[in-house]
């Protein structure tokens, strides 16, 4: 006898299988979405609005500074109108909650949240271990020996279970652990758990913080969260992604309850870099562990020459389609993975760039999707093409990530 399924029938058993492997087909179907009013242009359509075509979420990380600044209304206008989702860019670091042992100053963190909440858009929590802007009674207190390993990861333990309890409920993921593995620059260059935690609580503390947080939230999505895993390499004891591949293997071969993989995308024009088919490949295998996937923090700087600052456009036209082209490298990637759910940049005006802060030596700048003048550059444009002109077969609507217990 031959067996039909109906579609309706096989719709529901791959609900069932995808389900199963912790994701959800977001309902609604692609080339439904295309069909648009005939006075409506999708050519003139925000990040966010093209975002929404794939079901992907486009996000920045905010100064709390500049969005408060009433001096500077198109930074807090861009940030409504071109996104979907919001990164805090320090507001939720621990130096930022308990400056002061035992007092939390959630102010800013709290107007960030509500500001999402107003305006439609999703938020990625961030972070809640990583080994810098630790709070100076933390680090003292340990370098001192007045903080013992005991009681390190008690407060590790509570600073985890208090904000993620803070703001039960209003994140959307979380970003847990933070840069956790060492570069191959790094001494010994075989990839390894790095820094603060490591050293004081071993490498242990990455399934703690992942059970701790689940326990705090259960429905907030977990993430680890590293740069220089935008593609595979060697796949050998140097390949800070191969690591992070294994690692989160390893997690969830434990039940760690991981939900995502974020790749920050830290890219500069100066270096060889990937193409998209070896970033949507990467995306592919976190996404074979059973794991979402995100761009968390992508900017592409480029070294600020005696030319580029002198306005010579030999220079600067080289570096601005340089910085397209890997800002769409990293959105494709993205959009060709169906568990890719979300692509925030780290800002999204060379205005206010941590860029020519950070990278003084020789001076890096011009990362972002705007310039000083909030006028969008090639890389904006880039990006609104690459949503405009993707879809099926090979981008279809993102499946949601269930959170895994
Ligand atoms: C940066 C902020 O942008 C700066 O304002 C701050 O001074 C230092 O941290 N990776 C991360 C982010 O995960 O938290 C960092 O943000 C950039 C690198």
């Amino acid at each position: 006898m031959k067996i039909t399924l109906s579609r309706r029938t096989a719709v529901v058993a791959l609900a069932a299988a995808t389900a199963l492997a912790g994701w959800v087909v977001v309902p609604g179907s692609a080339s439904a979405q295309l069909v648009t009013h005939p006075d409506h242009n999708v050519m003139d359509d925000s990040l966010r609005e093209l975002g929404m075509r794939h079901g992907l979420y486009i996000g920045t990380a905010v100064d709390m500074a500049a969005l408060n600044d009433a001096a500077d209304p198109q930074y807090r206008s861009l940030v409504k109108s071109q996104f979907s989702t919001v990164t805090a860019e320090n507001a939720m670091k621990w130096e930022s909650l308990e400056p002061t042992r035992g007092t939390y100053n959630w102010g800013p963190a709290d107007d960030l949240v509500a500001f999402a909440r107003a305006n439609g858009q999703r938020v990625r929590g961030h972070v809640l271990v990583w080994h810098n802007q630790l709070p100076a009674w933390l680090t003292t207190g340990v370098s001192n020996g007045t903080i013992g390993q005991a009681e390190l990861r008690q407060l590790l333990h509570k600073h985890i279970t208090d904000v993620v309890d803070h703001f039960k409920g209003k994140i959307w993921q979380w970003d847990v652990v933070n840069e956790a593995a060492s570069d191959p620059w790094d001494s010994p260059p075989s990839i390894h758990l790095k820094g603060f935690w490591a050293q004081n609580l071993g490498d242990g503390y990455i399934a703690d913080a992942f059970r701790w947080a689940r326990a705090a939230d259960p429905k907030a999505l977990l993430f680890y969260n590293d740069y220089n895993i935008e593609a595979f390499g060697a796949q050998d004891a140097s390949d800070k992604t191969f690591f992070v591949y294994n690692m989160v293997k390893g997690l969830r071969d434990q039940h760690v309850p991981i939900d995502g993989v974020g790749s920050q995308g830290h890219l500069g024009t100066q270096y060889g870099n990937y193409d998209a088919l070896q970033v949507a490949s990467a995306l592919d295998r976190f996404a074979g562990l059973g794991v979402a996937t995100a761009l968390t923090e992508v900017d592409v700087r480029s070294q600020m020459t005696a030319g580029v600052q002198a306005g010579d456009s030999a220079e600067i036209n080289p570096r601005l389609q340089g910085s397209a082209s890997n800002y769409s490298v990293l959105m494709q990637g993205c959009l060709s993975s169906r568990h890719c759910l979300s692509y925030t940049v780290w800002g999204f005006t060379d205005k206010h760039s941590w860029i020519p802060g950070w990278f003084t030596n020789p001076p890096e700048g011009m990362a972002n999707l705007y310039d000083e003048q909030y006028r969008p550059k090639h890389a904006y444009e880039t990006l609104r093409a690459d949503l405009i002109f993707a879809g099926p077969p090979f981008v279809l609507p993102r499946v949601q990530q269930l959170p895994r217990h």
